[in-house]
């Protein structure tokens, strides 16, 4: 939504995170919302919110509503209802789980199966190959191979993150907000 004030821009937006169990979908929003990490896994329980309000730039003022879903089978027949309204995704693996990244295809058919922008385009995804920090030989190491795999599946792009140590969590954001406003 937009409104202007003062000749300022204001937007909010809707952005999913997604991805298997354990990946470190909250830890990677409390970095980017809270600056925090904590190294203590509590499963997220259906859905949680955060919010993170940022001066884009001197004419734009961005409010990002983060929706951290759980990964969790159990809670998946709700994803309809999770993903209505967004205008962003985030969709995450863990590097040291083959399981997690095999996964990313089901999760991304199923985002561009139940949401979609108002011109029936597919919503931006970024893939995101978190905890970089614990692997030299991580399951992203092939650059080409993530490009061409990102390509193939509809991802606007690719990050190696680390929660953990605030590795590209800044950058990828960065990167997502300015595909939503692309497509505005
Ligand atoms: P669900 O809510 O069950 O879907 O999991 P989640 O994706 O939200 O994972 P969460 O953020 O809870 O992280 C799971 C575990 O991985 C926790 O013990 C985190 O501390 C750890 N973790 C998350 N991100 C990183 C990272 O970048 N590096 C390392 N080494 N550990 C991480
Ligand atoms: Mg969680």
């Amino acid at each position: 939504s937009n409104t202007t004030t003062n000749d300022k821009k204001e937007h909010l937006y809707k952005i999913l995170v997604i991805g298997e169990l354990g990946t470190g979908k909250t830890s990677l929003i409390k970095r980017y919302v809270h600056n925090l990490y904590s190294p203590n896994y509590r499963a997220t329980i259906g859905v949680d919110f955060a919010l993170k309000v940022i001066n884009w730039d001197a004419n734009t003022l961005i409010r990002v509503q983060l929706w951290d879903i759980a990964g969790q089978e159990r809670f998946y027949n709700m994803t309809r209802v999770y993903y209505k309204d967004a205008v962003g995704c985030f969709i995450v693996f863990d590097v040291t789980r083959a399981s997690t990244f095999e996964a990313v295809i089901r999760w991304k058919n199923d985002l561009d199966s139940k949401v979609s922008l108002p011109d029936g385009s597919r919503i931006p995804c970024v893939l995101l190959a978190n905890k970089c920090d614990l692997a030299k030989e991580n399951l992203a190491n092939n650059n080409e191979q993530m490009n061409e795999f990102c390509q193939d599946k509809g991802f606007v792009g690719w990050f190696e993150t680390s929660a953990k140590d605030d590795i590209n969590v800044e950058k990828a954001s960065k990167f997502l907000i300015s595909k939503i406003l692309e497509k505005e």
